[in-house]
């Protein structure tokens, strides 16, 4: 799916012979089953997102707080162990996650195997996958490797898109420097440089922000894969898969591509009719709607509000005047339709990574370098109480058909 949007009829004309409806009533408040809506598929007690409040907590502390207060390493510690760490404790942790983030040289030498085109995202999935021929797999063995596999995993997710981002321009490849933090470090490795405070703090926050979300799509895939007693490697490539599509991970670079458009198309008071025509041609705009959210997106607050702090500078101004104006046009022309859509987190990242410099292929991966903390604190809560992930479908196809010799078939290609 190219370009700034995505048609608005995607993927609801699936099926066989009989017309597709839905399951269940799609308008009402009740749960429907067809993209498990409103439906609690399991417990959990990492993150909660409280649609109809706007809020989102992780292990009971305030998002808010956390991305003004606290650091990446201090989070991650959170989520996987339940609580905040003591000053030990954490000095422990962010030693562990230092000495475990460069890569082995074998899984390198892979990365630098693929197409350089291949976007970073790809090579992520790719390459946890190969982690799990290479390391011992957590199956069968105690709760240190276990945890000891999740913390080398989100470790190594940053040098691993860096990696593959600088193997993309052919460029050579960055270690990383054991004098930096998480977040500088990810920085250092992308870019070679070494970040300012303030680059390292906003992106920080957007880590922050990001890094657990209830059941969204990749959490739930890495869960399902996970709940099958597969290893930690499996399920979190497989959540690699699922935070690429446009819907979930792949959503701020679209945004941006959507500002370079209305830009394009006369700017700030072109906005208007900019998101008329896009409704209007059935597309969607990115940045905008969320499946629980209703009114607000707790996490595009706290980015807009670091987009906010950077306007100081001329370009980011405009830029975030110009989203401003697009999303009071969207809220607008919602409202005229008769629906509601919150603006969503990637409404605002994608902009603050183009003025920190990063490319547009590394948004999605910079999401995936933050959930990676959610996808292993899960996938280490479901171990301890599993049970295999296995709903039922309402089956509608054909029923007491004929097996047909191959001589004897005629009749039209198969829809
Ligand atoms: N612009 C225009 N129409 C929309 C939008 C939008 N952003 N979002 C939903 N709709 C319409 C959609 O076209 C459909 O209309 P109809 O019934 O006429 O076909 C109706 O609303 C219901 O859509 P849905 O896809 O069934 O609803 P959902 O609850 O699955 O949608 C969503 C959630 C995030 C997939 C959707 O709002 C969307 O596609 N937004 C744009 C992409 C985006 O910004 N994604 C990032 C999500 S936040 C990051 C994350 O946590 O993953």
């Amino acid at each position: 799916m190219q370009g700034a949007t995505v048609s608005l009829r995607a993927n609801s004309e699936v099926g066989g012979e009989k017309p597709v409806k839905n399951i269940g009533d799609e308008n009402s408040e009740r749960p429907n089953p067809r993209g498990l809506d409103k439906i609690v598929a399991d417990w959990t007690r990492i993150s909660f997102v409280d649609g109809a409040k706007g809020s989102l907590t992780y292990r009971g502390i305030n998002i808010a707080e956390l991305a003004a207060e606290s650091t990446f390493e201090e989070c991650a510690y959170l989520l996987l162990s339940g609580r905040l760490p003591t000053t030990e404790q954490l000095q422990a942790f962010c030693w562990k996650l230092r000495h475990l983030s460069p890569p082995a040289d074998k899984l390198l030498r892979i990365v630098k195997e693929l197409p350089p085109m291949a976007s970073p995202l790809s090579v992520l999935q790719v390459a946890l996958a190969s982690l799990s021929c290479m390391e011992l797999g957590d199956r069968l063995s105690p709760e240190e490797t276990l945890f000891e596999n999740a913390m080398r995993i989100i470790a190594q997710t940053p040098a691993i898109i860096a990696a593959a981002h600088r193997h993309e321009r052919r460029m050579p490849l960055i270690s990383p420097l054991s004098t930096l933090n998480h977040a500088e470090n990810f920085f250092y490795m992308l870019t070679g440089q070494i970040p300012s405070k303030k680059t390292s703090q906003f992106l920080e926050i957007a880590l922050i922000a990001q890094m657990d979300h209830g059941f969204n799509p990749s959490t739930f895939a890495a869960r399902t894969v996970a709940s099958t007693l597969s290893d930690i490697f499996a399920a979190t490539s497989a959540a690699v898969g699922s935070l690429a599509g446009p819907l979930h991970g792949g959503a701020s670079s679209r945004v941006v591509e959507m500002v370079l458009a209305c830009k394009e198309a006369g700017g700030k008071s072109a906005a208007r009719d900019f998101v008329q025509d896009l409704l209007n041609r059935g597309q969607r705009v990115m940045g905008m709607g969320h499946r629980i959210y209703v009114k607000t997106d707790p996490r595009a607050r706290i980015l807009e509000d670091v987009v906010f702090r950077m306007s100081s500078r001329e370009d980011v101004q405009a830029d975030y005047e110009l989203l401003k104006a697009i999303e009071s046009a969207a809220h607008e022309a919602f409202k005229e339709r008769g629906v509601q859509f919150c603006t969503n987190i990637d409404f605002w990242t994608g902009t603050l990574y183009r003025h920190l410099g990063l490319e547009k292929s590394l948004y999605p991966a910079i999401f995936a370098a933050a959930r990676v903390v959610g996808w292993c604190a899960h996938i280490l809560e479901l171990r301890q109480a599993n049970r295999l992930y296995r709903p039922q479908s309402e089956y509608r196809g054909l029923s007491n058909v004929a097996y047909v010799p191959i001589e004897e078939r005629n009749g039209p290609e198969p829809k």
